[in-house]
């Protein structure tokens, strides 16, 4: 099934939502997805968006300081979801498979520029809203909490050590085979949190009802069971 995000929002609805905010690297992408699955709730990749229209900003050739051009790029951009025969989520810009891309380096960095900017975190609000629907959703981002979805039932702020963020990280990229310094890697975890908790607008902190995970040291299914703990179910 596609989700296409069309320019009118459709209507939201009153369906239950787990929001679960963090820093890059906290782990709280791979739990999203599985706490998702186990409830049978939607699943919102907010910073996909951003990183698809950096994708998108970068394929136009786009300068990264012309705020106007970027913001004109944001609403022109179509993105979709859809889950592959895997059950992996593709993301699709403008109908072209960029799943790969978005997740370099480059586009991360490329999104986290464009979330600073407040007329494009606006424009992609009624995108993110619509993804409320039954029987819940699963939004996973920075500011799912405080902005997007204040009225959440259950928040969760998810954190790690920079070292353990940077080791993930360096083992992942190892695993595909791209060549990277664990110290690098590091400085540029250290480089975009610092951005994103700095910025005006909706900067990376946790909601004051939110419940507080440190993910550092835990495995992914210790994470998921805290997590599920907080979702009352029926049965
Ligand atoms: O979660 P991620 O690494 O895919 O996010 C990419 C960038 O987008 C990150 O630098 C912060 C930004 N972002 C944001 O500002 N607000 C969100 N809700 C999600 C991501």
């Amino acid at each position: 099934m596609v989700h296409g995000l069309g320019h009118n929002a459709r209507m939201t609805t009153n369906a239950p939502v787990l929001t679960i905010d963090g820093p890059s690297g906290s782990g709280k992408g791979t739990i999203s997805r599985r706490v998702a699955q186990r409830l049978g709730w939607h699943y919102l990749d907010s910073g996909a968006l951003y990183r698809a229209v950096g994708v998108a900003a970068g394929w136009a050739d786009l300068d990264l300081d012309d705020h106007g051009a970027l913001v004109r790029c944001t609403f022109d951009t179509r993105i979709g979801f859809r889950d592959d025969a895997a059950g992996e989520l593709r993301v699709l810009v403008n109908d072209v498979d960029a799943t790969d891309e978005l997740r370099t380096e480059t586009a991360g960095a490329a999104a986290s520029a464009i979330a600073a900017i407040p007329e494009i975190r606006a424009a992609l609000k009624d995108r993110q809203r619509a993804f409320r629907q039954p029987p819940g959703l699963v939004a996973d981002g920075r500011d799912m909490g405080t902005v997007i979805f204040p009225d959440a039932p259950f928040k969760v702020f998810m954190t790690a050590s920079a070292d353990e963020r940077a080791q993930r990280r360096y083992k992942q990229l190892n695993d595909k085979g791209v060549s990277v310094t664990l110290d690098g890697l590091l400085r540029e975890i250290l480089a975009r949190d610092a951005r994103d908790a700095q910025r005006a607008v909706a900067p990376l902190r946790p909601a004051d009802d939110a419940v507080h995970i440190d993910t550092t040291g835990l495995s992914i299914e210790d994470v998921v069971e805290q997590v599920l703990a907080l979702v009352p179910r029926e049965g």
